[in-house]
């Protein structure tokens, strides 16, 4: 996908949201509060940071690879960085499927890289988001999410996530061995799938639905959407 910085609009977007296969309904009507690029340089074991002050995420472009020879050049030697048309594939799916719909999402540089698609170039990752208004739902494992939006409104599905990330949430009279792991985390696309288009929208959000990705823990469904006019027909 193209998508470059003079163009982070509207209609980027649409290109961004049509690529991503599971969530191909658009986002038509809303506007982004903010946008934002990170780079990091390829190290072992680097962290790069996404966050929205307000809103949530929405990767919007993704590089791990070079594209020009100044990034992420210093104290390189020179035929490290001469291939400036180097990308991997398949990275956009993987940080959009991990990190849209949060407010703050980290990543593991060594998650992406996968394969090398340029062997003896020094890479980075190079990432551009969007920060969106967005709507909270988080449903206890075993109950119901209902999604709805007003009259002639449809849902967006931004992500969803069923596991848990905190002590907190959905932790009333349950065991304490039930609530401790906070590193469980499913992000899934099953939510957009059954209800982006929709006017209102049941999900249950359960092991049967979504798998178990911490057995033993209690979990509950966090998914961020909004309410968008009914896209037009072209
Ligand atoms: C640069 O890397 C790409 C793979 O991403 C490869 O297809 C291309 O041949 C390389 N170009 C040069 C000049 O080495």
């Amino acid at each position: 996908m193209f998508c470059s910085r003079l163009f982070l609009t509207a209609a980027c977007l649409l290109l961004g949201s049509a690529f991503s296969g599971a969530q191909n309904f658009p986002l038509s009507s809303v506007n982004a509060l903010s946008t934002e690029r990170v780079v990091t340089c390829d190290d072992l074991d680097n962290v790069q940071r996404l966050s929205c002050d307000s809103g949530v995420i929405v990767v919007q472009s993704v590089l791990y690879g070079r594209s020009d020879t100044e990034t992420c050049s210093e104290g390189r030697p020179a035929n490290q960085l001469t291939n400036t048309s180097c990308a991997q594939k398949g990275t956009l799916e993987v940080i959009k499927k991990r990190c849209d719909g949060k407010r703050v999402c980290e990543i593991r540089t060594n998650l992406v890289r996968t394969s090398d698609p340029c062997g003896g170039i020094y890479k980075y990752l190079d990432t551009t988001y969007a920060c969106f208004p967005a709507i909270h739902s988080v449903t206890c494992e075993q109950s119901l999410a209902n999604l709805h939006c007003d009259a002639g409104q449809v849902i967006y599905v931004y992500g969803a996530d069923y596991g848990r990330q905190d002590q907190t949430t959905c932790s009333f009279r349950r065991p304490a061995a039930q609530v401790q792991n906070v590193y469980c985390s499913s992000p899934t696309n099953k939510v957009a799938e059954s209800c982006n288009g929709k006017n209102t929208c049941t999900v249950k959000a359960s092991n049967s639905v979504f798998g178990d990705p911490c057995g033993g823990t209690y979990k509950y469904l966090d998914v961020s959407y909004i309410c968008q006019y009914a896209a037009l027909k072209p």
